[in-house]
């Protein structure tokens, strides 16, 4: 028997504000048919004072903890990507771990921008394979609410707040994480970027984006590292029950679909409630799908996202 990461619970959590895209129009020079047609985005939820990304991954974690009925003491690893951690350092991992109350573990952050959660499932995934921990949190979490430049039209719409978590656990068998495929290419940093940083201009800056031209990357690279992930585990299109994907724009979920020969009905959405909410995306659809009975035990899903840097990857998994 092989030994395997299985998901063992899913949880999310979303900041209390909800925002419409004509409340943003307000403010900006904008309109909910232009946001709604470009992009399928509705509404997106934006942090509060007291809503950060380590208390929204926290929130997350614990729901995702009492979903697979784990106490917060057997978790023995913490991976948690964001590109907005609450502080530079120390890691938002490790707020996680001391708002859980876990004495001793491994915890650390992950940096993929939007891929983020992909990658951080395949380093505690590959981590469970290799005996370092039996139970995991993986969790994506972000507050880009605090990184758009709220006066420019082409980026602050697009995204939101949010989190999401998966406790992974090892055991035999066939279900779990079957094959994580991680891409990146540097070449194209100037594309999707945040113009400040601590070793640079000593501010955190805002997001810079080449809207259409990370577009065009994004559905040719999905649908490769789709296809790779899927040959890597003698699979098809055909055998995969759920689509759970990044949620940047309406536009590139239908495309990408399409690209694969996927059905639109088999593709989970939730941009156009929670718009892009970066490395929690992928975790925060999964959660909506698995506790509204869509995704059931034994599914095939294949998890995919694409972000700065470029970097891009995609998961199957038995669930
Ligand atoms: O999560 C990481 C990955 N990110 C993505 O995957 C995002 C990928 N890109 C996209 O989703 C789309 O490219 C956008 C939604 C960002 C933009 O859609 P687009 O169809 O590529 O539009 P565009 O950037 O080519 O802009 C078209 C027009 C421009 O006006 P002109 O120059 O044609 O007169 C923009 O100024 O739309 C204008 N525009 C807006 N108009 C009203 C841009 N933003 C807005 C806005 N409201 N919010």
């Amino acid at each position: 028997m092989t030994r395997r990461a299985i998901i063992a619970g899913t949880g999310s959590a979303l900041p209390v504000r909800r925002v419409s895209n004509e409340e943003l129009a307000r403010t900006v020079d904008t309109s909910d048919e232009w946001i709604v047609e470009r992009t399928g985005i509705r509404y997106r939820y934006i942090a509060g004072e007291n809503e950060t990304t380590g208390t929204l991954a926290t929130e997350a974690a614990r729901r995702a903890l009492d979903a697979a009925g784990i106490a917060p003491e057997q978790v023995k690893l913490i991976v948690l990507a964001t590109a907005t951690p609450d502080q530079t350092f120390p890691s938002t991992a490790t707020k996680v771990q001391t708002a859980l109350g876990i004495a001793d573990c491994v915890a650390f952050d992950v940096q993929a921008v939007c891929s983020g959660f992909l990658y951080a499932l395949g380093v505690a995934e590959s981590m469970i394979r290799g005996g370092t921990a039996d139970v995991a949190l993986v969790i994506g979490s972000e507050t880009f609410s605090r990184i758009l430049d709220w006066e420019d039209r082409a980026t602050c719409v697009l995204f939101g707040d949010g989190a999401g978590a998966v406790v992974l656990k090892a055991e035999e068998g066939e279900r779990g994480v079957l094959s994580v495929k991680l891409h990146a290419d540097g070449r194209h940093n100037q594309l999707l970027y945040v113009d400040g940083g601590p070793s640079t201009t000593g501010t955190v800056g805002k997001l810079r984006m080449k809207g259409s031209e990370v577009f065009r990357h994004a559905v040719v690279n999905l649908a490769t590292v789709l296809g790779e992930t899927l040959e890597a585990v003698g699979l098809s299109a055909e055998d995969v029950d759920w689509v759970v994907p990044h949620q940047a724009n309406r536009r590139i979920l239908d495309a990408t679909a399409r690209k694969l020969g996927l059905p639109p009905e088999k593709v989970i959405i939730t941009v156009d409630r929670h718009a892009n909410t970066s490395a929690a995306s992928v975790p925060l659809a999964l959660d909506e799908a698995v506790r509204d009975g869509r995704i059931k035990r034994g599914d095939l899903l294949v998890l995919e996202a694409m972000g700065g840097g470029f970097t891009w990857g995609a998961a199957a998994v038995r669930y």
